[in-house]
């Protein structure tokens, strides 16, 4: 009796606070964002860019776990703009979430659009970008999350903290860029340098004297908040004489890991804490990129730095470490296999199991006028389905009942069983060319799903970056070659496996994810190399509602935008 009387003065307290407000007990970030054109100079050439504040990286949104935040997104540049709060869970909050014509339609020039969500349950580092085109070149920025008041980092307090955000500039207008290799079919162009808080670093052509520099000081332990804001590389990073230590990435807590230098993922965020151990000096903190093609890939083969300085190191010359081999897959998976989660509860079994296969496939074009292989026009797709984006997104379609937008039909399976990883597969032609189409998975609120992804050979052999909205997913399995469903699962990590948003499926090899889908709205799942989602490389899952208004989707906020 007296057990159930608690129960129910608890169940009755817990009704109450759900009808207080949000700001009754939480703080409020407001913000505001003005999209604009900035003239900027790197490499000796001064190139128009879209900025946020006129700033490249653009500003770091501070925040704590439970705020809600509140950006106001004016957009005063010449294109259409969204904005993306990459691996923010957006709880019932979807329509925030950011993709074009997926959630929302685009802000157009001259119009606005507040973003309003909250954190919940998520502390650590990650970004927000632009979510339309190839915009998020140079419109992105940091999103640091403290965790609530009073309630500590499951590591000691570093002295300072740092952002350190790692992009890709091209020398000219990457609208241009993209529209270019479209209108041909083929990849974009390559960029012209990698960037390290938006400079190149001294390596490169009158870039020297903008060389990023963090100042630090002897004997003290800081945490680097790194994000991958590039659009189509992996990189290593490495620091000249220190060991880094993995804490955390995308915002999720792993077990501390030390190491020479890391791996980080287009659309990967990681927490590094180093310490300064030297009693003086400049180190290169350089970057370079990881390239899994086996027949080398495009890329440009350049070492870009930023350097850690001493508190009084004059008359130094930096010293630069040694990178690991381009092509260095071996450490690629060591890295990535040894992440575990700090904390975990990985769903142990699974109502919905998909295996998707995901590379690419070569559309004919008429009298082969294409510039791609064999005449033909590259496309990405996700079990041979290439995506195609629709007029109205698909949430407001979803909504209110909107026929005629997507389908609900995308397949739980690959249309055919082939050995998926050798390079060019001989298949018939007609499978080469995947299907067009708008297609959603559609998943029961709170089901447990398991996906194989699995790389294909067509075309390329590399890895692929997948990241999903909405949703933080474990990564119970991975390896080389073809996913086996009688062998592997037997030896898939159900204990701490590491939770990520964005997981890079090894090259010629496979992932397998788990995750509960228990966040009601459209969720895109794509590539985060944008050459590839600009070729169609994404799909999308629709969550439905479950029981009742807390675990449903509300109504659209005031002011979306309408396409
Ligand atoms: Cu970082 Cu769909 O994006």
């Amino acid at each position: 009796m007296a057990g159930m009387s608690i129960m129910f003065k608890l169940a009755s307290l817990l009704s109450l606070i759900s009808v207080i407000p949000w700001a009754a007990y939480a703080t409020v970030v407001h913000q505001k964002f003005i999209i604009g054109t900035q003239k900027v100079t790197r490499l000796c050439k001064e190139q128009e860019i879209v900025t946020v504040n006129g700033h490249f990286p653009g500003p770091t949104l501070y925040a704590r776990d439970n705020d809600n935040v509140i950006v106001l997104v004016e957009n005063n540049g010449p294109y259409n703009v969204t904005i993306h709060w990459h691996g923010v869970r957006q709880l019932r909050t979807c329509w925030a979430d950011g993709p074009a014509y997926i959630t929302q339609c685009p802000i157009t020039p001259g119009n606005a659009f507040t973003y309003n969500f909250r954190i919940t349950e998520q502390e650590g580092t990650l970004w927000w970008h632009a979510h339309v085109s190839f915009l998020r070149a140079t419109v992105h920025g940091a999103l640091v999350i403290y965790p609530r008041f009073g309630k500590p980092y499951p590591f000691p307090k570093p002295a300072a903290e740092f952002p350190v955000i790692l992009g890709e500039w091209w020398s000219a207008n990457v609208e241009d860029v993209i529209a270019d290799a479209i209108q041909r079919g083929v990849l974009p162009l390559e960029s012209d340098a990698y960037t390290i808080n938006g400079q190149p670093g001294d390596l490169y052509e009158c870039s020297a004297n903008d060389t990023s520099r963090i100042l630090v000081r002897r004997g003290k332990t800081y945490l680097i908040r790194m994000v991958n804001a590039a659009m189509n590389h992996a990189f290593f990073v490495k620091i000249a004489e220190h060991k880094l230590k993995v804490v955390a990435v995308d915002a999720l807590y792993t077990k501390p890991y030390t190491t020479d230098q890391v791996l980080i993922q287009p659309g990967q965020t990681m927490d590094v804490l180093i310490t300064t151990s030297k009693p003086s000096g400049l180190f290169y903190m350089a970057i370079r990129v990881y390239s899994s093609q086996t027949r080398g890939g495009r890329f440009i083969n350049t070492t870009t730095t930023a350097i850690l300085e001493y508190t009084g190191s004059i008359n130094y010359v930096p010293l630069m470490p040694a990178l690991p081999p381009f092509d260095d897959t071996q450490f690629a998976f060591k890295f990535s296999t040894d992440q575990k989660s700090l904390r975990s509860s990985v769903p142990q079994r699974v109502d919905e199991e998909m295996v998707i296969t995901e590379g690419f496939g070569l559309l004919t074009c008429p009298n082969r006028s294409c510039e791609g292989f064999m005449g033909g026009r590259a496309v990405g797709s996700f079990n041979n389905i290439s995506f195609l984006l629709p007029n109205i997104d698909i949430l407001q379609a979803y909504y209110h009942g909107i026929d005629g937008v997507f389908t609900r039909d995308f397949p739980e399976n690959p249309p055919l069983i082939f050995n998926y990883t050798q390079q060019n597969p001989p298949l018939p032609m007609s499978f080469w060319e995947p299907e067009l189409g708008t297609k959603v998975k559609v998943l029961k609120f709170n089901s447990k799903v398991q996906i194989v992804f699995q790389n294909t050979g067509i075309l390329t052999v590399e890895n692929h970056p997948l990241h999903l909205h909405g949703h933080d997913f474990y990564v119970v399995g991975q390896g080389f070659g073809n996913y086996n469903p009688r062998t592997h699962p037997a030896h898939f990590n159900l204990k701490d496996p590491q939770k990520l948003n964005t997981v890079g499926v090894p090259t010629g090899g496979w992932a397998a994810i788990r995750f509960t889908a228990n966040n009601p709205g459209v969720w895109l799942m794509h590539c985060h190399f944008e050459s590839h989602t600009a070729l169609g490389f994404e799909m999308v899952f629709i969550v439905e509602d479950g029981a009742g208004s807390f675990n449903s989707l509300p109504p659209p906020p005031p002011g979306l935008p309408h396409c």
